[in-house]
């Protein structure tokens, strides 16, 4: 007797890379993220019938738990009969993230329902504005780099983060707001208001990163044999501290010295693509 096979709904949504404003965007600072070609996706036929896939590395800065979240969120959804409902999802999506990281800002959920690139700002737990933007550049191929899963999970680095606001008020504070002006060359750099060059934006961002405390010494010893070889790297997401600090984004203007690097390092090095698109429903064969 031939089976019939019940019909799949399929979902996915992407990973994000946060181009600038990671950890400063928890306390009301802009940040600026793209999703990436990397996705979540989620296969069912019913609340008991649900199958995850994944290219999104866990735990290592790609938002993982926000397409998760975001895919769960919009299965739900269609599983409830509801319509399609993006701001919905993401309502869903943001709620399930504070149980995971107890204060997040929401960056991640929001990229990865609406995908493109994004300037977002928590105003207040109840106000979060973002933007879709469109660059008015032709964005420059960008790599990542894998750093190593770090030790610490989201959770513990924010809050890190946040007792070193409580120890180091004034200190902090002035990392977060050459943070903001660091999101704020990158988003002129992007609308082509402003010539700065990318190369410096990653490196000031990096550095501000170095300063805030979340990248581990291993991982700021890659970066600086990447800046020795005439390239520019950042973590991206909520870093490490003990062991590695998760993704690094990487640029130069030449791109086989970093796969001579990564070759040489042994490192997990793959082309990464900015602007893609949020969750969506897959078609169905
Ligand atoms: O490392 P990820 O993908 O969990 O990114 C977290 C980004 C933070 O700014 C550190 C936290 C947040 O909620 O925005």
């Amino acid at each position: 007797m031939i089976k019939r096979e019940k019909h799949k709904n399929k979902i996915s949504a992407p990973g994000k890379i946060i181009l600038s404003g990671e950890h400063a965007v928890v306390y009301g600072y802009p940040a600026l993220a793209s999703a990436i070609n990397r996705r979540l996706r989620v296969d069912f036929s019913s609340a008991k019938d649900i199958t995850i896939s994944s290219n999104i590395p866990m735990g290592g800065g790609m938002g993982s738990s926000a397409a998760y979240a975001v895919c769960f969120s919009a299965t739900q959804l269609l599983l409830q009969g509801k319509k399609w409902d993006l701001d919905e999802v993401n309502k869903r999506a943001y709620e399930i993230e504070k149980k995971h990281h107890g204060n997040p800002s929401g960056v991640d959920n929001t990229i990865s329902t609406y995908g493109g690139f994004l300037w977002y700002r928590k105003e207040a737990e109840n106000l979060k504005l973002f933007s879709r933007l469109t660059p008015k550049i032709p964005l420059p191929r960008l790599y990542i780099i894998d750093s190593g899963k770090p030790s610490e999970p989201t959770s513990e680095m924010i809050t890190f983060v946040k007792d070193r606001l409580t120890k180091r008020k004034d200190y902090i504070k002035s990392i977060f707001k050459d943070i903001e002006r660091t999101t704020r060359s990158f988003l002129n750099y992007l609308l082509d208001e402003e010539s700065t060059r990318l190369e410096e934006l990653i490196d000031e961002n990096e550095q501000l990163l170095e300063a805030l405390g979340v990248v581990s010494e291993s991982t700021k010893d890659l970066i600086l044999k990447i800046k020795r070889l005439g390239g520019h790297a950042k973590i991206s997401g909520a870093g490490g501290r003990k062991t590695a600090s998760g993704i690094i984004l990487v640029y130069h203007t030449n791109d086989k010295k970093i796969m001579q690097l990564a070759d040489k390092h042994k490192l997990n090095l793959s082309s990464v693509s900015l602007g893609e698109e949020g969750v969506r429903i897959e078609r169905t064969g």
